[in-house]
This record gives structure tokens, sequence and C-alpha cells, in this order.
């Protein structure tokens, strides 16, 4: 990976991008004149810093990947009109919960549950590949949106950029209420065109025997799965179908504190 700004960049931004590659331990390169496609000859990741936060380029990908809150803003609005949303139900979610995203992604989920916990809560999400990480933590901090309940739920998610496995096994037990994992894997073969500038920076491992153990003992109530709904993981892992869905995707339910719904 190298860090460069975009074309013409005040000194600020060029600042900015040369304390991001020292933070990150990688080379910044001065933008000058060169194109996406020259920067490319210098390494497959390009991190462009811009005014308006990070654009990450991967090598054969035309589209950049930057963060944006996406579904989280309407699924908040619709909560706040005092609809119901299906993660917030299949987590059995409530105020004050802490939530432990074992898959952060584009933080969609988090930020949902991030504003049903509230400020008594805590939410963490886990993201183990670099460019995504650094995208989203950013994106989470300096985020402006109209919606103020969306951007306070932003700036109180905690990324921690580290493989799920690693931090489970530093846990102690019972210290998240619930545990949640949306793997990429099964949505590599469904449209969603969310996740879509996402994918070419993604982690696709399917989820192991081992860290859903470790989740066990780590949630206190709740650990829940996103997946495909023909996932061999629901039942290979032991996931109680959360209801019907008529979308591709549905939710999978380990009860670990006997409060099943
Ligand atoms: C499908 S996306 C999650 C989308 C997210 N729920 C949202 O609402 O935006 C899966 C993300 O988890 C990350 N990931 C996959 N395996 C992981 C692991 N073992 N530890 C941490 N992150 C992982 C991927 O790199 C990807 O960014």
């Amino acid at each position: 990976m190298i860090v460069t700004t975009r074309h013409e960049a005040p000194p600020e931004v060029q600042e900015q991008a040369r304390t991001f590659a020292c933070k990150f331990g990688v080379r910044f390169v001065e933008r000058k004149k060169m194109s996406i496609a020259r920067l490319h000859e210098m390494s497959d990741y390009i991190l462009v810093v811009t005014d308006n936060g990070l654009r990450a380029y991967s090598k054969g990908t035309s589209e950049p990947f930057f963060f944006h809150p996406g579904m989280a803003m309407l699924r908040i609005k619709r909560l706040l009109n005092g609809d119901t949303d299906v993660m917030v139900q299949a987590c059995g979610l409530r105020k004050g919960d802490s939530f432990l995203d074992c898959t952060l992604g584009l933080a969609a989920d988090s930020i949902v549950a991030s504003f049903v916990v509230g400020t008594e809560g805590r939410i963490v999400g886990l993201e183990s590949e670099r460019i995504p990480g650094i995208i989203v933590e950013e994106g989470l901090k300096r985020y402006e949106s109209p919606l103020q309940e969306a951007q306070e739920a932003m700036r109180r998610i905690e990324v921690v950029p580290m493989h799920h496995l690693t931090f489970l096994r530093q846990c102690e037990n019972n210290s998240f209420d619930i545990v949640y994992f949306d793997p990429m894997f099964f949505q590599a073969i469904v449209t969603s065109e969310s996740i879509a500038p996402l994918r070419p920076f993604a982690n696709y491992e399917s989820l192991s025997l081992a860290a859903i153990e470790e989740a066990k003992r780590v949630a206190r109530r709740r650990i829940v799965m996103k997946n495909h709904r023909e996932s061999p993981d629901f039942e290979n892992f032991g996931f109680m179908r959360f209801k019907k869905m008529e979308r591709a995707f549905t939710y999978g339910i380990i009860e670990v504190g006997g409060e099943a719904e």
C-alpha cells in the first residue's frame, strides 16, 4: 500500500497524508500529475487522502472504496419512527447493551446497534483487513450526517483492526452481551450493491468453529450470525434460524443466557 493525495492538494492535506503514511508505516508518494494507473505501477493498493476523507483504489477496479453509512441512515430513521429492524430483533438489542461486531465491514450494522444501545452501551467493531479498517475507522470519526443521532452513534464505535479469533481469545468470559458475525463468504455469491466497493479489500474466510466456541464463552446473552439462507453454517455451528425471511439473507441465533424469544 502507498499513501498519496488528490491532485493539487493543499499543504494541510499533504501533511495529513504524510501523517497517515507514518502512522501505518507505508510509503508516502507525492501525487504530482500521476494518474491512479501510474500509481498502481508502484503498489496494488493506493490510499488517497482528499479534503473529504480517504479513498482506496485496488488494482483492476475503477471504483474507489470510501466510507459511507449506507442503509444505516434509513434504518435509524425507521427506528426513530417506531419501526422495527430485523438485525436489532435477532440480536435482542436494548439500551445499555455491549455489542461485539466481529466483521465490521462498512459498519452499517454497528452504527444501527450503536444507535440502539445508546450512550450507556458499548460497540466494538473488529476488522481484519488493513484498508477497510483504516477507511471505516476514519469515516466513523469524521463523517458528518444531517441526522444527529446517526452521527453520534458513529462516533461511539470503537474500531479494533484485528482478526476476530485473536480478539475473542483475549476477551474475558461473558464480556459482551451480543457477539455478532456477518461474514463475506456467502455475500460473494449474492448481489449486494452496498458492499460492492468493499469486495477487493475484504477477508473472505468462512467462519471457524474455533471462533464460534470462543464467542460462546465471550457472549453473555446471544451469538448472532447473518448469512445467506442456504449457508450450511447455520446447521454446522448450531444456530437457530430467526423467523423466515423473504430475502436471500437470514439471521441465526445461539442463545447462551437462556433468553430465547
Ligand atoms: C460482509 S462484511 C460486513 C458488513 C457489515 N455487517 C456492515 O453492516 O457493513 C464482512 C467484513 O468482515 C471482515 N472480516 C471477515 N473475516 C474477518 C475476521 N476473521 N476478523 C475480522 N474481520 C473479518 C471482512 O474483511 C469484511 O470487511
